[in-house]
């Protein structure tokens, strides 16, 4: 189950780039940017890894960030998310980023989209890995600085598939950036937001209603309300599920509680992805052979989880129409005959 969980060609639609930033490579940026950090080794750092809450992740996860500083850093925290992802049969990647966690200290947006940016074309080039980018704006900060955000991301539209909604979950409710996401769709961009990960199913409610979101990040709440199931099946709106960081954040308890086949059960379009593999313990791969093996999933879920991952990406018909076919010859061919290195085009 763990080699078709890496093997089967996969899109990843829901990972924080900076949730990718690995303490051995947190460590390092510290040294060259001579950053001073408040753990004395990256075992020190690992140790602290103990989250209760959304809540008790984020402060760590901004203070690591805080070492990034130059497009060098940033280019070489997307190149390493796409070394790892392309070994997990990651072959299409919409990569979350937080451009005001890094604009608040002072690092100039077109810093981070530069960086980013540079690491995204070349895994297209080395891997075959296409991606693009989601803006995120976090909803514990105003409305005003998420406007200033999505003015500094104009020049760079084409880089930036759709706008998003993260950090602090619970009282920020998406009514406070219904504005910016009319603003934002007036632009061209698609929009997702993070609901019901901590926050009630009302929240995915005005998700759907007041952002007119496409997909809907995490969602596992949305099971406390049949009307909203329904709707989400009905309207085929894509979840972007996170079974470890459900774990780690204790959105449940473990993983034979999670709610991932129950809501293949109910028909929707539910998709596996990492959030932040650094921190919860492993990568969209590990996530599927982890979630596969603690829910008893047969074969067949996994090859759906991997088609769904397709049919909720921000890609074109003719694209979707590739992925898909290369996931049904993936899906046929007998594991023993595919090795790793078929999950990725050779070119
Ligand atoms: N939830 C909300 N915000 C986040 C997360 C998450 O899981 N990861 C990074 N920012
Ligand atoms: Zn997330």
């Amino acid at each position: 189950m763990r080699a078709a969980a890496f093997r089967l060609p996969k899109a990843e639609l829901h990972v924080h780039i900076e949730g990718t930033f690995e303490p051995e490579l947190i460590f390092a940026l510290a040294e060259r940017n001579r950053v001073a950090l408040p753990y004395a080794s990256v075992d020190a750092l690992r140790r602290a890894y103990q989250f209760t809450d959304l809540q008790s992740f984020l402060g760590l996860y901004y203070a690591a960030m805080n070492v990034l500083r130059t497009e060098r850093d940033f280019a070489e925290l997307a190149h390493a998310y796409f070394a790892r992802a392309r070994e997990q049969g990651v072959v299409h990647a919409e990569i979350f980023f937080d451009p005001q966690a890094h604009t608040a200290r002072g690092v100039a947006f077109e810093t981070v989209i530069d960086g980013l940016w540079s690491a995204v074309r070349e895994s297209e080039q080395r891997y075959g890995i296409t991606s693009k980018l989601i803006m995120c704006f976090l909803r514990d900060q105003s409305a005003e600085s998420a406007l200033v955000t999505l003015e500094q991301a104009l020049p760079y539209g084409e880089r930036i598939v759709a706008v998003g909604l993260d950090s602090a979950e619970v009282g920020n409710p998406p009514s406070k950036f219904q504005r910016i996401f009319e603003r934002a769709l007036a632009e061209g961009w698609k929009t997702v937001a993070h609901a019901g990960e901590e926050g009630p199913p009302a929240y995915v409610w005005e998700a759907l209603d007041l952002l007119q979101v496409s997909r809907v990040d995490h969602g596992v709440r949305s099971l406390e309300d049949p009307r909203l199931v329904a709707r989400l099946r009905d309207e085929r709106i894509p979840l972007t599920v996170c079974p470890l960081s459900n774990v780690k954040l204790r959105v449940v308890d473990t993983l034979r509680d999670h709610p991932l086949a129950r809501m293949l059960g109910e028909r929707l379009i539910a998709t596996v992805n990492s959030d932040d593999p650094a921190y919860f313990g492993g990568y969209v791969g590990d996530n599927f052979a982890a979630v596969a093996d603690a829910l008893d999933l047969p074969p067949s879920a996994l090859v759906t989880l991997a088609r769904n991952s397709f049919e909720a990406a921000f890609v074109d018909a003719p694209t979707r129409a590739a992925y898909l076919a290369r996931l049904a010859v993936a899906s046929t061919s007998a594991p023993a005959a595919a090795s790793p290195a078929t999950v990725v085009d050779e070119a």
